[in-house]
């Protein structure tokens, strides 16, 4: 009797949620479609999940969401790159392994039940692939922020859906990380949003139904548009900063990011356009942390002893 009770709560508790967040997904999510079109072409790195062809054919079938992989996902070739920055970061230690990955794609190891919890795992790493096939049914991005103590972290939840089932996702790390990511799965639907909504539950303090800023918690963001192209028409880049002081010998005037700092710059750009209130943010690049300030149009290099400020601009 009891068990029948449950069940059937149960039952329309999920149908309640699975509407709410039909309802939530189109309202907060109006250009899902076009994220969904471009994501291909594009790869946004905060819409695209980065899955492990390996786990996705475990052998254990979990009533339980327990995680059966936790891989670490970095961007590739960002070492080399972020040497060369406009905000002239450092390459990360492990960024040498990043950079030289992606030159032969060895074969995916063998499903492994639960990966260790290491953030360092360079065969996980090098078995990271971009599945075909997956659709990508819910997306929230939570970000956490604590600009005077220079934190400011994201946290994304997706519900992904491919042949082999359906998937909890979630990507987490600094701003401007390619972070970790951690795979659920794979599952029924309802399974799959239950542990989203459990996770979102955790992380925002609210069902996601009902979500309202809550402190010492993450936020939802809105999802605005994509961010684009960082290169302009006619060459150079969309981002630059003003020097004034002939750091390396560089006379007085604008000079463009270099590309993956633009990019960071440019996606945290894309959200203070879709929320308002995020006009002030601190992004990693490489080895040092910069705070970047919209409305100002100001960079200030946090890791800096003197806290160096340029001006930058968006040069459209
Ligand atoms: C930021 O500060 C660090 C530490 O002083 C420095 O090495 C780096 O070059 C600075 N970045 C820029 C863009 O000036």
């Amino acid at each position: 009797m009891r068990r029948n009770g449950e069940t059937e709560s149960s039952l329309s508790l999920a149908q309640t949620i699975l509407k709410l967040l039909l309802s939530l997904a189109m309202v907060l999510s109006p250009q899902l479609l076009d994220d969904l079109k471009s994501r291909e072409r594009k790869k946004p790195a905060f819409f695209v999940p980065l899955v492990v062809a390996s786990v996705l054919k475990p052998k254990r079938k979990s009533r339980k969401a327990k995680p059966i992989s936790k891989k670490v996902v970095k961007k590739k070739g960002k070492a080399a790159k972020a040497a060369k920055n406009g905000v002239k970061p450092v390459p990360k230690k492990r960024a040498k392994a990043a950079g030289a990955r992606g030159t032969s794609a060895p074969k995916a190891r063998a499903p492994k039940q639960k990966a260790p919890p290491t953030d360092n795992n360079p065969a996980a790493d090098k078995a990271t692939a971009h599945l075909d096939g997956v659709t990508v049914m819910n997306h929230y991005k939570l970000v956490q922020m604590d600009i005077e103590k220079n934190m400011d972290k994201y946290f994304i939840l997706q519900l992904v859906k491919s042949k082999e089932g359906h998937f909890c996702v979630t990507r987490w790390g600094r701003t401007g990380t390619e972070g970790q990511s951690q795979l659920f799965g794979p599952m029924k639907y309802d399974q799959a949003l239950k542990e989203l909504e459990k996770k979102f539950k955790d992380k925002t303090g609210c069902a996601l139904g009902s979500y309202s800023k809550k402190e010492g918690k993450y936020e939802l963001l809105v999802n605005g548009a994509a961010p684009g192209e960082v290169s302009r028409a006619g060459g150079g880049c969309l981002w630059q900063y003003y020097v004034d002081d002939g750091v390396d010998g560089k006379a007085d005037g604008w000079y463009d990011y270099y590309k993956d700092a633009a990019e960071i710059v440019e996606s945290v750009y894309a959200e203070w356009q879709a929320n308002n209130h995020l006009d002030v943010r601190c992004v990693q690049s490489g080895h040092f942390s910069y705070r970047v300030d919209f409305n100002a149009m100001m960079q200030t290099n946090v890791t800096h002893p003197a806290r160096k400020q340029r001006h930058i601009r968006r040069n459209v």
